[in-house]
């Protein structure tokens, strides 16, 4: 027996890849809305172009999606079809705060989420809530700076004090962000962020950094004293750092790789900022933003639990070569070639999930919930109308049983495990409906055609299967 009887089997989505119903019962634009489909994704999605300043006919594929906020009750029927102890999802900021400012939040945002939190409830599924997955409010963003400016912390406490007093009843396990690191590569789809040329990238970026962590931070202050019982986790996005080659600059460029990553959950589990940190801070002549009370609440508020992404391992090289090399997950990464690879060019490690796990809980010693895993494919749906996905089941099979191997051979404490998307949605990276994740297909392609009509893939019925025998019959 290796997974715990209770261990969180299920399925992980994010409000802006899946809700679409951008505009309707009074929800408010978010910077997610504004991220076009085609060529021009990745110059707004890093920051150096301004969104509105893109044509009236853009497609903005997340402003629909997959249509979630109108199909919840069936894709949660699905997925208790699929037994799912745990539903991942995350709450739409400017559907509760539609500009972020307001001094009250929108009922009908508020009533939205109790609806999908009750029809967990229905199925015994425990809700797992991202409180940001990477949206703010496009007011925020356009009157305040977003996340550059510090009275944000403030709009997302309000906003996360709703949330905590709100669904106290309904949730117990709460991420404040969503990969927190991705702030790094890929800044205004993960907070909003956009530069102007003459900007101090550096310095504008180190102050975003401290504000998200100080807000954090006070979530998890706030969160215990709403209900003591809550359990709040931080959120990476994981993957470890292979060395090219053993020469000693490659392996210390990997170590130097990693800790860019670790060093939000470095303060986020231990409570303060890693010398290697400061260090570098100080050679670039950058400055932390540091306000009276800041160094005691990230010491004394420190999360729960350590949640991550994983989708591959990366590999780092001293001497990087622009021609040999692969992006996962955005993150840049030498070419592996010992490893195959993704029809988007992800490499696939099932041996580096066992590595990031044991990696993390070496380093913190704390329980640790797995919380995206998955392989983005084309999917081809048959005649007869079915999705024979072998594939999808053979990269979570293995996957799985890396996080067996985790569980048994090196005792690391794992809470659950949430499969990335555990129903096709938009991706976060490329915009496109055609990258599927999901155990549950919708018709839906990249130009926004479609009858958005549910259909379960062969591994729905294969995940079914692991989840009855809790991981042991792969
Ligand atoms: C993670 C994000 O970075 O990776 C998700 O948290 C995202 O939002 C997932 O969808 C997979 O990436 P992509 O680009 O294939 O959608």
């Amino acid at each position: 027996m290796s997974f715990p009887n209770n261990f969180l089997w299920g399925g992980a989505t994010a409000a802006n890849q899946t809700e679409g119903a951008y505009d309707v019962n009074g929800r408010g634009p978010s910077n997610l809305d504004y991220m076009p489909y085609g060529d021009l994704r990745f110059q707004v999605g890093t920051g150096n172009l301004d969104p509105k300043s893109l044509p009236e006919d853009t497609f903005f594929p997340s402003r629909v999606a997959i249509d979630h906020y109108h199909h919840y009750k069936e894709d949660i029927a699905l997925m208790a079809q699929m037994g799912f102890k745990v539903y991942r999802l995350s709450l739409s900021w400017s559907r509760i705060y539609p500009k972020g400012n307001e001094s009250e939040p929108n009922p009908l945002g508020l009533d939205y989420y109790l609806n999908v939190f009750k029809e967990c409830r229905k199925y015994n599924i425990e809700p797992l809530v991202t409180i940001n997955h990477f949206d703010i409010p496009m007011h925020l963003v356009d009157e305040y700076g977003g996340w550059k400016n510090r009275q944000t912390i403030d709009f997302y406490l309000k906003f996360t004090e709703t949330l905590f007093n709100h669904y106290k009843d309904y949730v117990k396990y709460w991420l404040t962000f969503n990969e927190i690191n991705m702030v790094l590569h890929f800044p205004f789809v993960a907070t909003g962020l956009t530069f102007k040329p003459e900007d101090n990238r550096e310095q504008i970026t180190t102050d975003v950094i401290h504000h998200q962590l100080v807000a954090s931070s006070k979530a998890t202050q706030l969160a215990k004293k709403i209900n003591p019982d809550f359990q709040i986790g931080c959120m990476l996005a994981a993957g470890s750092y292979y060395a090219q080659t053993p020469h000693p600059e490659d392996v210390w460029k990997s170590i130097q790789d990693s800790r860019e990553s670790y060093m939000f959950s470095d303060v986020q589990v231990r409570g303060s900022y890693p010398n290697y940190y400061l260090k570098q801070i100080e050679q670039q002549h950058l400055t932390l933003p540091i306000k009276d009370g800041d160094i005691e609440v990230l010491r004394d508020h420190t999360v729960d639990f350590i949640s991550f992404s994983y989708y591959s391992s990366r590999v780092s090289s001293a001497q990087p070569d622009a021609a040999n090399q692969t992006e996962s997950n955005i993150f840049a990464s030498e070419i592996n070639p010992y490893l195959e690879t993704s029809e988007w060019g992800w490499q696939i490690d099932p041996l580096g999930f066992q590595i990031t796990i044991n990696e993390i809980y070496d380093r913190y010693n704390k329980p640790m919930f797995v919380v995206e895993n998955g392989l983005g494919a084309v999917d081809n749906l048959t005649e007869d109308g079915e999705i024979h996905d072998d594939y999808r089941i053979e990269y979570h099979k293995e996957h799985i049983k890396a996080m067996s191997d985790a569980i048994t051979l090196d005792g690391v404490e794992l809470i659950g495990y949430t499969s990335w998307a555990c129903i096709d949605s938009i991706s976060n990276g490329t915009g496109e409906m055609a990258k599927r994740y999901g155990f549950i297909y919708v018709d839906r392609d990249n130009s926004g055609k479609g009858t958005f009509r549910r259909i379960p893939k062969k591994s729905f019925y294969w995940y079914q299967e692991v989840i009855k025998h809790n991981g042991e019959n792969l």
